[in-house]
């Protein structure tokens, strides 16, 4: 398949959310809340000025994936979601490759991310790019 990977553009983000929609399906226990944060995180990353990136991969007219990155005290990457349709094809991989080039183009330094410990999928993608486990979050229901 091929695809492309570039910026997103403003009127791309409903599509982004559709597909963020589809990729979390299965792993996320709160779906409509999850996409309702992500909607939120989006709005205030775009409106505000801190370095970071929202990239698409495309094929044909359709958004296959995205993944983003911004820099706060470091860079922090993720979201990542690729369409159920299209993965296992190299686009997560190639999207992840292409934020580091550009986190690395706009200075550099340190990286970390999130990943559910059951994410086997994630885990193997960030595992294979250089990722490292470094801390463990812990929680309970109460
Ligand atoms: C994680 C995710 C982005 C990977 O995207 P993808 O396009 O399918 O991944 P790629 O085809 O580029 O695969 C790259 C590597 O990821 C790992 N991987 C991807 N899918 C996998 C699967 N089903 N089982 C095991 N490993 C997998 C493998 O290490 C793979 O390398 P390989 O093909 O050489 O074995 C995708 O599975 C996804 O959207 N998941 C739902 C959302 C999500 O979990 N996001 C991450 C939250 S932290």
């Amino acid at each position: 398949m091929k695809f492309a990977i570039r910026s997103f553009k403003m009127e791309e983000l409903d599509e982004i959310l559709r597909v963020y929609e589809s990729g979390f399906r299965e792993i996320t226990r709160n779906l409509k809340k999850d996409v309702e944060n992500f909607r939120n995180e989006l709005s205030q990353a775009i409106s505000s000025d801190l370095p970071g990136n929202l990239l698409v991969a495309v094929s044909g007219d359709k958004i296959i994936g995205f993944a983003s990155y911004v820099k706060k005290d470091h860079w922090h990457f993720g979201p990542i979601a690729v369409h159920p349709s299209k993965q296992r094809q190299d686009v997560g991989k190639s999207l992840l490759e292409e934020c580091i080039r550009r986190m690395k183009s706009e200075g550099g330094g340190r990286v970390t991310l999130i990943v559910q410990k059951k994410n086997k999928e994630a885990l193997s993608l960030y595992e294979k790019m250089g990722f490292r486990i470094t801390s463990h979050v812990m929680e309970r229901e109460l």
